[in-house]
């Protein structure tokens, strides 16, 4: 009988965790809280009610019918900070176009854990598919004709398209484009440095866009993504606790 008892207790205990864990918006199969685990160090702790909740006030800032995308940039660091401002502007969504280069998978490391970052290895695929969703495509070059930032049509879904540091937007992407949206220069430079050019043109496209239909990434891939984060978190953990002991 004190063995049923304490199987008893067992099994309330725990449904009353997964039940704990469900409320704070986490899957608990991506989660060994359901079984007692030895003390983890402080910094390899589980993913706190705090932080949880950071991720999903980010989430809640994000639009989702603004997308970047760019084509085959070579510099590491200068992929890595167009990713890193699509994720402080709210930009949940960027395209890498590979082509004819293999990027670097430290390409945007540190910032890709927070934006999804999807690999096309052509870039018709990835503006045949932004059709498809209802976006309109725009390149982001110095030709007449080019809408500004402050003029870039934001009433549908949008995407702006990067071109390299050495070759620009190529004919392609300009082909199949929507148009095109520049930043005069008034100097003598040319041309601004890709990651700059990004940063103000999708801080300008994400907000005036935000303005049009506010924070709209849809709810399913706010859940999907905050998942996803979940379970890399924990697999850290994993990985850090084991480690410790
Ligand atoms: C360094 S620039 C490339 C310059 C290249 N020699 C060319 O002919 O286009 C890299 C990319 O940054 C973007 N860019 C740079 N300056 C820009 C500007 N003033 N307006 C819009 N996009 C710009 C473009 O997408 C461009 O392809």
């Amino acid at each position: 009988m004190p063995c049923l008892f304490r199987a008893l207790r067992f099994w309330v205990r725990r449904a009353s965790r997964v039940a704990a864990l469900r409320l704070a918006g986490i899957d608990p199969r991506m989660s060994d809280a359901t079984t007692p685990a030895p003390a983890a160090p402080a910094e390899a702790r589980s993913v706190t009610p705090a932080r949880a909740a950071k991720v999903r006030a980010a989430l809640d800032n994000r639009v989702g019918t603004v997308v970047a995308v760019v084509e085959s940039v070579r510099r590491r660091h200068n992929a890595s900070a167009l990713v890193r401002s699509c994720e402080a502007f709210g930009i949940h969504e960027v395209h890498l176009i590979t082509g004819f280069f293999k990027p670097s998978t430290g390409a945007s490391r540190a910032a890709e854990r927070w934006v999804k970052v999807r690999v096309f290895p052509n870039v018709s695929d990835s503006i045949d598919e932004l059709h498809a969703r209802g976006f309109k495509v725009y390149v982001a070059d110095l030709v007449d004709g080019a809408y500004t930032p402050e003029t870039l049509p934001v009433d549908t879904p949008v995407a702006v398209l990067f071109g390299s540091e050495v070759r620009g937007v190529s004919a392609e992407a300009s082909a199949k484009a929507d148009g095109a949206v520049m930043i005069p220069m008034r100097g003598l430079t040319e041309s601004l440095n890709v990651s700059v050019s990004g940063a103000i043109l999708l801080r300008a496209a994400a907000d005036r866009r935000r303005a049009v239909v506010g924070n709209d990434l849809d709810a399913a891939e706010k859940s999907r993504f905050f998942q996803e984060w979940i379970g890399r978190e924990e697999s850290g953990r994993r990985g850090l606790v084991a480690r410790a002991g």
